[in-house]
């Protein structure tokens, strides 16, 4: 009896990407663009702590020490060796500019070491790219072309229109603060740590977000930008006036911290639904205008229950298709600039 053929194995290309942008150093193994095979992450919040953000001198320094170890790690995990990887894919920028040098330094070292070529990423293109990642066994979604995403994280808030793979037109973007750093300075505000975004998320699910009415800046301004420093004023006047009110039952220790406790969840909710509703009116507005039929979210802010609950609704209300990263792909990681750059890569 003879044995059927098996099929050639099918070529696979494995990239490695290096993330230093900001206070990750991740490195990842990523097959053909979108199988995440490994995804090392070492966060430095706990050291910037203390400081309420991110210092970027002390950013690069861990950066410089951990590098090599996240490096290995990551190829490790994925059961790769240096000479089965096709190229090394590295953020270049925006960023923190010290903390991206040593990335790319270190990036750049390793592929002309091991005669590979380096591919510079876009941070904000690899975060937009990071929707379709998965691990080994997951689904790749179908996105259709052309979409609107709206990158929200720590350092940028935009709304871009992708027509293709090269394609990336930024139609709208934060005239002051990024939404997540209107999260961590209002987390900041209310005594609650860093990084504020997922802590705000998740007291905002004990509190009553129509408690305190916001201002939703730009919501009905014509161009695509957004306006996050006078919410933050607004947040920071009313927690001001609250703190004031508590005064008076100083003496009384218990009532004082359950009165600021019952008024720190409401504020937490109802700054989040204002700036929730700007997000959402504008990526949607935006569609809309252009005539585009499906949405996406991107960045750190996107992990947001409310907004992904929030938007999920009206998309579905309104008859557009909504794509989001999967949680652990929102954050900044190197499997979303390994993926951009696979994309480079074949081009
Ligand atoms: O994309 P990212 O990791 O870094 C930048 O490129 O900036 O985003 C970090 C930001 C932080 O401001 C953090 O507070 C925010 O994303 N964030 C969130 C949530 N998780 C992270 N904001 C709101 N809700 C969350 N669940
Ligand atoms: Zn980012």
């Amino acid at each position: 009896m003879t044995r059927p053929k098996t099929k050639d194995k099918q070529q696979t290309t494995k990239i490695l990407g290096i993330e230093t942008t900001c206070d990750e150093t991740s490195a990842a193994v990523v097959q053909d663009g979108r199988i995440v095979l490994s995804d090392i992450i070492a966060s430095q919040a706990e050291l910037h702590k203390k400081y309420g953000g991110i210092v970027p001198e002390v950013a690069s320094r861990k950066h410089l020490e951990i590098l090599p170890a996240v490096v290995e790690e990551a190829l490790k995990s994925a059961n790769t060796k240096i000479n089965e990887i096709s190229a090394i894919a590295v953020a270049k920028e925006p960023g923190l500019p010290p903390a991206l040098s040593v990335g790319y330094a270190y990036a750049s070292g390793l592929a002309s070491g091991n005669n590979l070529p380096l591919v510079e990423v876009n941070h904000l293109e690899a975060h937009i790219t990071g929707i379709w990642l998965v691990r080994k066994g997951g689904i790749v979604k179908e996105i259709q072309y052309p979409f609107i995403c709206l990158s929200v994280s720590g350092g940028h808030t935009s709304l871009t229109l992708i027509t293709d793979k090269e394609n990336f037109r930024i139609i709208g973007n934060t005239v002051d603060d990024a939404a997540g750093e209107a999260f961590d300075k209002t987390a900041r505000m209310l005594g609650l740590g860093y990084p504020g975004g997922p802590i705000i998320d998740k007291l905002a699910r004990e509190g009553d977000e129509t408690k305190y009415y916001f201002p939703r800046p730009m919501i009905k301004d014509e161009s695509y930008n957004f306006s996050f420093s006078g919410l933050k004023t607004a947040v920071q006047r009313l927690v001001a006036e609250l703190e004031k009110q508590n005064e008076q039952h100083r003496n009384n220790s218990s009532l004082h911290a359950e009165l600021k406790n019952n008024w720190t969840a409401d504020v937490a909710a109802s700054f989040q639904e204002a700036v929730v509703d700007v997000l959402i009116e504008k990526t949607i507005r935006a569609a809309e205008d252009l005539g585009v039929n499906t949405i996406t979210m991107a960045g750190g802010v996107s992990a947001n229950t409310r907004l992904r609950d929030k938007m999920g609704r009206a998309c579905l209300d309104m008859g557009y298709e909504l794509f989001y990263p999967e949680i652990e792909f929102c954050l900044d990681n190197a499997a979303m600039i390994a993926g951009r750059g696979y994309e480079l890569y074949k081009k």
